[in-house]
């Protein structure tokens, strides 16, 4: 079968690496890709947001199968157009992936169903928000409604960062119309996980514990990125109960979409913060987490594509998945100035000695290729993934590979996987 997946990050690179190894997939093309998913199929120079040629090109290729990586594509109803073509699609619609795309339709969603989730308050003018301050207790959280590339939501001390982040978000417009509204949240103490399924809309196919970090430096300090690195599994979600977890959020959400007519297909990803075992929702996501993919889809041991097509076709609950019992953990290598502005360009070295090694793989995000080199093209560049009977062993393994590259001005943080290591 010919295999479209759409989308450029490590994510991507970590789909394309699975879906090739399926003996029923002969052609494979990614849209745009990297240097990474360049070595298993063939890029395409379409933008991920650019629906219809992506659709026209699906059509006129005769595409078995797409797979969505990213939001924006889901949030711009990429699935609803693929659909209406006759055209199969893995991802949630557009009307389902608003649980990604508003948080204030997520949040409306989880008070109406009674999903466990921060008290929240909505604002459609700035006047009303800076009303709002005093009678506020902090920290408090204020998050811009729409997609704003992982950075919408500001952490506030005080009634002045509060009032700063009203500014920046109602009055300055810095995420553009995703910050017309907003919602005041309280601040949940806690540690952070996130939990992944697959559902088809009834069924629910969970999938094992991972963890990322988002702060770009050590001991989780400096600003938050998309993903500086990932693990699984993730011994807080184990501790807390996976059974405890799909009872209260998973199966609620699905069933909750379900019944307001969006039924949800595809990949949800539920980030939780959890006290005393007691989780509860920060946000959801319409798709995989990246990097939360490249560690989920390195344990994966069974062919992807039949849970991908049962997930379209609704027979979820005939798939059973078995997962590899190594631990695995991915460090996110990135460009200096990463999650700020960032220079692009620059050679990567090692890449050759690095794919000697056994149970390493590399996962492109923002790299290219010119005049046959391997070039930085982007924030997060590599995802070096590896696989450990426990966690330290797969930390070993991953930083070892992760010396062996180097760029000018190459970070990445050095405490990946700790946390796991603490409890
Ligand atoms: P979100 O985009 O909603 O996931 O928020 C991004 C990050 O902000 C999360 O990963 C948390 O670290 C933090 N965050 C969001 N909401 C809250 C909250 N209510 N309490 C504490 N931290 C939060
Ligand atoms: N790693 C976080 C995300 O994919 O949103």
């Amino acid at each position: 079968m010919k295999v479209l997946i759409v989308g450029s990050g490590g994510r991507e690179h970590a789909l394309a690496w699975k879906i090739r190894q399926s003996p029923r997939v002969d052609t494979l093309f990614c849209a745009p890709g990297n240097a990474g998913t360049a070595t298993l199929g063939t890029n395409l120079p379409i933008p991920a947001e650019d629906v219809e040629g992506l659709a026209n090109f699906a059509t006129r290729e005769d595409i078995d199968l797409t797979v969505v990586g990213p939001e924006a594509p889901l949030v711009a109803g990429i699935v609803d157009v693929f659909r209406q073509r006759g055209l199969r699609i893995f991802g949630p619609t557009r009307q389902a992936a608003e649980i990604e795309g508003s948080k204030i339709y997520a949040k409306s969603l989880m008070q109406r169903f009674h999903i466990p989730t921060a008290q929240s308050a909505l604002f459609s003018t700035p006047e009303e928000a800076r009303a709002f301050l005093p009678r506020c207790t902090y920290p408090v959280v204020v998050k811009a409604d729409g997609l704003a590339a992982g950075k919408g939501a500001i952490i506030c001390r005080n009634e002045g960062e509060a009032t700063e982040a009203i500014e920046q978000m109602m009055v300055k417009r810095i995420f553009g119309k995703a910050g017309e509204r907003i919602l005041i949240e309280e601040f949940l103490p806690g540690e952070e996980a996130s939990v992944f399924a697959l559902t088809d809309g009834t069924h629910l196919l969970p999938l094992p514990s991972a963890q990322d970090h988002k702060a770009v430096y050590d001991q989780d300090r400096g600003p938050n990125t998309g993903g500086m690195g990932a693990y699984s599994p993730a011994p807080l979600v184990e501790r807390t109960g996976p059974e405890k977890i799909r009872q209260q959020i998973l199966e609620p959400a699905v069933a909750a979409l379900a019944q307001e007519g969006r039924p949800y297909t595809g990949v949800l990803y539920a980030g939780l913060m959890i006290q005393q075992q007691e989780p509860k929702v920060l946000e959801f996501n319409a798709r995989f987490g990246d990097p939360e993919a490249q560690v989920l889809l390195v344990r994966l041991e069974d062919d992807l594509i039949p849970a991908l097509e049962a997930t379209i076709d609704g027979t979820l609950d005939q798939i059973r998945l078995r997962w590899r019992k190594e631990a695995a953990v991915c460090v996110v290598m990135a460009s200096q100035g990463y999650p700020g502005p960032y220079e692009k360009g620059k050679e990567i070295q090692g890449l050759e000695a690095v794919a000697e090694m056994e149970d390493v793989v590399v996962f492109h995000a923002g790299t290219a290729l010119r005049e046959g080199k391997v070039v930085t093209s982007g924030g997060r560049v590599l995802g070096v993934t590896a696989l450990g009977e426990t966690i330290a062993a797969a930390i070993e393994r991953a930083y070892t590979a992760v010396k062996q590259i180097w760029w000018e001005g190459v970070h990445y943080r050095t405490d990946i996987g700790q946390k796991a290591l603490r409890g």
